[in-house]
């Protein structure tokens, strides 16, 4: 088993339906959440985890996402001459030394195990991270790093995992961990894309968050359509654990649903206060208000 993982996929072809009109022309990805698109979160969390390799599978009128991650020589030159030395390098640090950026093609928008499939060819023959950007992981030691740990110690393919209201189970995938402890995970017996709460099999379900060996890419290779007419990367993971250990892990630290609005708002407010510059006078903002 090698123990790195050098390579981490980014789907970011999903349309962001629910924060048109922001997201009309431009990304939902690139949704700032302070002062950093969430793409940019996304990437720096997997780079902590050790992914050198980075892979945007990307749909029509993504290319903010790659201008993102381009040089752009004439604005550091102008930063440059005007002496903004911190903006220059938050700039040019978007990319540190090493990291690699390869852009694919979704030709058609037909699900999240479909976008995981079409970064094969950049991946190969290794595990890799799956990371979706929406899913903002606020954490001590980044959410992917907490897992790469745990494929060390444990080994197999590994899933981001949180316990979510009963009501909820339809918008996510749930697993099985039969008896073991839904607060410490475990290996998964089975797994459901988005079923009614009725069907579930329990309440613990998948983040953004996957850690997959690369047979997951035979079994993509012949999943039909599943929930809601995609092809669903859950039902290729259902595959793979009839063969491997598949854990759910639930991981250190708060997740924000970004591609929600209420998500998205606690995320902006939960940074800021949080925020290097910012912090002080904004936390001393909200007490001001004092309601
Ligand atoms: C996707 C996956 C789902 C997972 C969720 C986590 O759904 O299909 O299994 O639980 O991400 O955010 P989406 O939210 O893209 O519909």
């Amino acid at each position: 088993m090698s123990d790195r993982v050098r390579v981490a996929v980014f789907p970011v072809a999903g349309r962001g339906t629910r924060f048109l009109p922001a997201t009309k022309a431009s990304p939902k990805e690139m949704l700032p959440v302070v002062d950093k698109p969430l793409i940019q979160y996304a990437v720096e969390e997997a780079v902590s985890a050790g992914a050198t390799r980075l892979v945007f599978v990307a749909g029509s009128s993504k290319r903010a996402i790659e201008d993102h991650f381009d040089t752009d020589p004439e604005l550091e030159r102008a930063l440059e001459t005007s002496g903004k030395t911190a903006l220059l390098a938050s700039v040019r640090d978007i990319v540190p030394e090493g990291v690699t950026c390869i852009f694919i093609r979704q030709g058609e928008p037909l699900g999240l195990g479909h976008a995981v499939l079409c970064a094969q060819p950049a991946v190969g023959k290794e595990p890799f991270f799956v990371h979706l950007a929406d899913d903002l992981i606020h954490s001590q030691k980044p959410c992917l790093k907490q897992m790469a740990d745990f494929r060390t110690k444990h080994g197999g393919s590994v899933l981001g995992a949180q316990r979510v209201p009963r009501e909820q189970t339809g918008s996510y995938g749930i697993v099985d961990i039969g008896d073991a402890d839904p607060g410490v995970g475990g290996r998964i017996r089975h797994m459901v894309e988005k079923p009614a709460p009725a069907d579930a099999p329990s309440d613990l379900g998948v983040v953004g968050r996957y850690l997959l060996e690369p047979e997951i890419f035979e079994k993509l290779e012949t999943t039909g359509r599943g929930a809601g007419g995609e092809i669903q990367l859950t039902d290729g993971i259902a595959a793979l654990l009839k063969e491997q250990a598949v854990y759910a892990m639930p991981f250190e630290g708060r997740r924000y649903d970004c591609g929600s609005k209420l998500g998205y708002l606690q995320a902006t407010v939960e940074l800021a206060r949080e925020h290097p510059e910012l912090g002080d006078r904004f936390r001393a903002y909200l007490d001001s208000r004092g309601d």
